[in-house]
């Protein structure tokens, strides 16, 4: 299928869908819809709320499987029919979602012939070509470095070459959503992309992948900006991926809210945070959700159960049955200032440290780690661990109030009333907001002057052209 080297990457939940992916194969890009807990709908188009009603987490997780096998194959029926069949489809999963297998095959299964290509990151999909394999669909792993891919190749992906479709390089530093930085790499000094996706080719061509596409993602906004990538011998074939920018299209079903913040942010309003529950660095707008996040980070002390060394200034917690604990007497000054300013409630942490949030905060933590319904295979929020509970043992991870709980955030802004008012800049200030680096262009970029928001054959246009 010939399509244009240019591809809308993944976005979940709910936010590159089957509308989104099926307009953009439809102007002859590669679309790419969120396999991600997507959206499904009733009889009369309604979205079904994705909501939980067992008691149990490990029943709720089969509630959630199931949602999001529906919703995935609602979502390639709508990009299947919207696309004319113009250029590829392509699903979007997450290795660390929970029952990530288990959904991606429930959806191939489903929607046989819909879906072209599977793209997947965060962490390391071994079993990616093997599941691409059983429904003879392209593979498109995400990768941040050569090393990663060259660790995939070795154990499994040799063994499905032909299915490899491409290989996507994720910019760390500048790609909205979760990020590959390994921990040698510093979050506060972007490294150039191009030794670094020469290096990927490097890796490929010494496995005979020569012409393989390299699909650059991650701070990518017009293709004259790429000219010298484009061609590039030594690059070898190189396509583009866009994950910020086709979110301020018209057909983007993001609600009107989020494309309005998204024409006045700054540069610097985006930055690499660490607070997701994935444990991976994400890139997201530095709005009062994320500082709230940021606060109860810095509200923080270290704190021990006996007296010793340094630790002598005895506090009781609230709710711990009278039970002393010591901190630093110094640290104690602070957390009284602290509960003066209303965070009166310490919340421990898994590092032996205690965060002070106020009561409502506390509640709001507590409410939301029990209601955890396992979308991740393993979440530092809520201490949820799929392997602990597949092997009948309880999980051994002590849930982090320093996070959150971004199944709850996402699907909340991916689903707001599709108006710009108090409530809903109420609501998109205080949910998590992904965005890459570069989305500070909306507001420079003078191909959106005067609200102007582009078609997806618009933009797309635009993109080609250098606009
Ligand atoms: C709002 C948002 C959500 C995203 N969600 C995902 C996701 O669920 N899975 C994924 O692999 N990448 C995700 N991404 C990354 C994009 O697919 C794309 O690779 C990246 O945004 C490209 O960089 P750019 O934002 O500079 O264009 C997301 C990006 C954004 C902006
Ligand atoms: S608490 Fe974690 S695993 Fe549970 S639903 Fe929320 S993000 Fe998903």
């Amino acid at each position: 299928m010939d399509c244009l080297p240019l591809i809308e990457g993944g976005k979940g939940v709910a936010v590159s869908t089957g509308i989104s992916a099926g307009k953009w194969a439809e102007a002859g890009g590669v679309g790419t819809l969120s396999a991600v807990n997507a959206d499904s709908y009733d009889d009369q188009g309604n979205v079904i709320p994705q909501i939980y009603h067992s008691s149990t987490r490990r029943e709720r997780q089969v509630e959630l499987i199931n949602y999001a096998i529906k919703g995935g194959i609602a979502q390639a029926e709508i990009a299947h029919e919207l696309s004319g069949g113009n250029a590829p489809v392509h699903a979007n999963f997450l290795w660390e979602m929970g029952g990530a297998e288990e959904v991606i095959s429930g959806i191939l299964e489903g929607s046989k012939g819909l879906i072209q290509g599977i793209t997947c990151g965060a962490g390391m999909p071994y079993r990616l070509s093997e599941i691409a394999s059983r429904f003879n669909v392209y593979y498109y792993p995400i990768v941040s470095s050569g090393r990663a891919f060259n660790a995939l190749w070795k154990r499994s992906f040799s063994k499905q070459k032909e299915l490899l479709g491409g290989v996507v390089y994720e910019d760390p530093w500048r790609a909205g959503g979760h990020n590959g930085l390994s921990n040698t790499e510093n979050p506060l000094n972007p490294e150039d992309p191009y030794p670094r996706v020469l290096e990927l080719r490097k890796v490929l061509n010494a496995y005979g992948l020569n012409d393989l596409p390299i699909i650059m993602a991650g701070g990518v906004w017009n293709l004259s900006e790429w000219d010298d990538w484009i061609d590039n011998k030594a690059l070898g074939p190189v396509a583009f991926q866009f994950g910020t920018r086709p979110l301020l299209t018209k057909e983007s079903p993001i609600p009107a809210i989020w494309k309005e913040k998204l024409r006045y942010l700054k540069k610097g309003d985006v930055f690499l945070n660490r607070f997701s529950p994935t444990g991976f660095y994400s890139s997201a707008v530095n709005n009062p959700f994320i500082q709230e996040l940021r606060g109860r980070s810095e509200r923080q002390v270290p704190f021990k159960r006996q007296e010793e060394a340094d630790f002598t200034a005895s506090f009781v917690l609230e709710g711990s049955r009278g039970r002393e604990i010591f901190l630093r007497p110094s640290d104690l000054e602070k957390v009284q200032n602290w509960q003066k300013a209303g965070h009166t409630q310490g919340v421990r942490t898994p590092d032996a440290t205690l965060i002070f949030v106020a009561p409502e905060r506390a509640a709001e933590i507590l409410q939301d780690q029990n209601a955890c319904m396992g979308c991740l295979s393993q979440c530092h929020f809520s201490g949820w661990s799929q392997r602990a509970v597949a092997a009948g043992k309880p999980s051994s991870v002590r849930p982090d109030p320093r996070s959150f709980c971004i199944q709850k955030t996402l699907q909340t802004v991916a689903h707001l009333p599709n108006v710009v008012n108090e409530e809903t800049t109420y609501a998109m200030d205080h949910n998590l907001m992904f965005g890459g680096t570069n989305a500070w262009r909306f507001a420079q970029d003078p191909f959106y002057a005067d609200g102007f928001i582009p078609t997806v054959k618009e933009l797309i246009e635009a993109i080609q052209i250098g606009k």
